[in-house]
């Protein structure tokens, strides 16, 4: 190791132990500035010539060992998925089912998925969709210890920066992808959809992509379209069914990985939350079946951050921080990712509005590309929990290291390179003793109300 390595990881050392005790004179404001925005790319057209060839494919994790595949062909296709671990040889198959949808004057194609497996971890699977031999995709499973590598980016939309965003993340090595919402941008035209699907599908046909909802997804019209994220969940769908809690809704759910030791919670902004709520109560179901003694990290996802010092969104995320901070606090979850605002920003560990040692460490990712823009609009002076902010696009990493440390950073789309421009060890509070006072009620840490 050379002695600037050394100095390098003695800092990020250093970082770890001092996240909780930041003091405000490091609250950092970051001077990059930006390139220019981007325009919108053109709708990737549909190249399903023969009306069954599958397009739009993603994968997402379905318990400890199995995934979905979905995809979408113009006319009838079988819902079959063939696979196995040699190319072009699929001695394994899997049968699912299709839906479609109608939005005002739209009739999608035929959305099929199946669930395949049991898969073995870190292993290379080919695939084929629909019997169609044209198209034979692959993917990696997770594996199935320590370490994870999560990508985590919110916001995509569909220009010249959710390129950038894409191609970056592309040169990554990664186990999962997690999204806080706002996918497509499609915004009432439906062939938006189908053109992020078609964006997207050389990464989340590689690696599952785990979504939840943002405000961009619900695409309510009064009267001719009363049914919110009609679109959403007939293309997304999440395994709300599966895992140890199921939440019987496509807005909310819960996954583990790598054995267990990562539990994440994919939350919805968009449905009620309020005490009392069917979410709500699933919530508290959920954490208290984590046993913190063999789950190392809890991570949420929520679209509306609930701590935010950018001029844009404030307070939207205020109501949901009100009916479940203190549910999270509880079941010391380390960490909770949100996008919504389109820029990064980083806070200490909080609480009720305030620096906590046993609070999560809240992180804003809204910064996919999307073509609303950034938002450039800061309070001023800095909040003393905002640790780091900087409105560019970009992509985050949390690298679960161990049962005790994870390290998170952002790359920051620089022009057309990814440069780390923030980075922080993030420890364990399950591994923390003055988080856990009472060892032995561990298993339903904290969760009194
Ligand atoms: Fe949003």
């Amino acid at each position: 190791m050379t002695r600037s390595s050394s100095m390098a990881l003695a800092l990020l050392v250093l970082a770890a132990s001092a996240l909780s005790l930041l003091p405000a004179s490091l609250a950092v404001t970051s001077p990059y500035v930006r390139p220019a925005t981007r325009p919108t790319l053109p709708l990737l057209q549909d190249d399903d010539d023969d009306g069954q060839t599958p397009q739009q494919v993603h994968i997402s994790i379905v318990g400890p060992d199995k995934m979905r595949v979905t995809w979408i062909t113009d006319d009838d296709a079988p819902a079959i998925v063939e696979y196995g671990t040699t190319p072009g040889q699929y001695p394994l198959s899997a049968t699912g089912s299709t839906t479609t949808y109608s939005y005002l004057l739209y009739h999608s194609g035929k959305i099929h998925d199946a669930v395949i497996g049991p898969l073995q971890p870190s292993t290379t699977y080919y695939y084929r969709c629909s019997s169609n031999p044209s198209r034979e995709f692959s993917f990696r499973t997770p594996p199935a210890t320590l370490p994870f590598k999560f990508v985590i980016v919110g916001d995509f939309g569909q220009t010249g920066w959710t390129a950038s965003t894409l191609k970056h993340i592309a040169a990554a090595d990664y186990d999962a992808l997690l999204l806080p919402g706002d996918l497509s941008y499609a915004d009432l035209i439906q062939t938006r959809w189908d053109s992020f699907g078609r964006l997207v599908q050389p990464l989340a046909s590689a690696r599952p992509w785990m979504v939840t909802e943002g405000n961009h997804e619900i695409e309510k019209i009064p009267v001719v379209q009363p049914e919110p994220f009609r679109a959403y969940n007939a293309r997304w769908r999440m395994p709300y069914d599966a895992g140890a809690t199921p939440s019987g809704d496509n807005l909310y759910y819960s996954f583990d990985v790598a054995g267990g030791a990562v539990h994440v919670l994919m939350l919805g902004s968009y449905t009620d939350y309020a005490a009392g709520t069917a979410q709500y109560q699933w919530l508290r179901r959920d954490l208290a079946a984590v046993d913190r003694r063999k789950t190392a990290f809890v991570v949420a996802l929520v679209h509306a951050p609930w701590y935010n010092s950018n001029r844009a969104h404030q307070g939207e995320g205020d109501a949901m921080r009100g009916a479940m901070e203190e549910l999270l606090r509880g079941a010391r979850v380390d960490a909770v990712f949100a996008g919504h605002v389109h820029a990064y920003e980083r806070f200490a560990r909080v609480y009720g509005g305030k620096e906590d040692p046993c609070g999560p460490v809240h992180v804003t990712i809204g910064d996919g590309g999307n073509r609303e823009g950034l938002a450039e609009k800061y309070i001023d002076p800095q909040p003393s929990i905002s640790a780091f902010r900087e409105a560019s696009f970009g992509h985050g990493r949390l690298e679960v290291v161990n049962a005790t440390h994870a390290l998170w950073t952002w790359h920051r789309n620089d022009d057309d390179q990814a440069v780390v421009a923030d980075q922080v060890w993030i420890t364990s509070l399950a591994a923390n003793p003055a988080c856990n006072k009472n060892k032995n009620n561990m298993r339903t840490v904290n969760i009194q109300n």
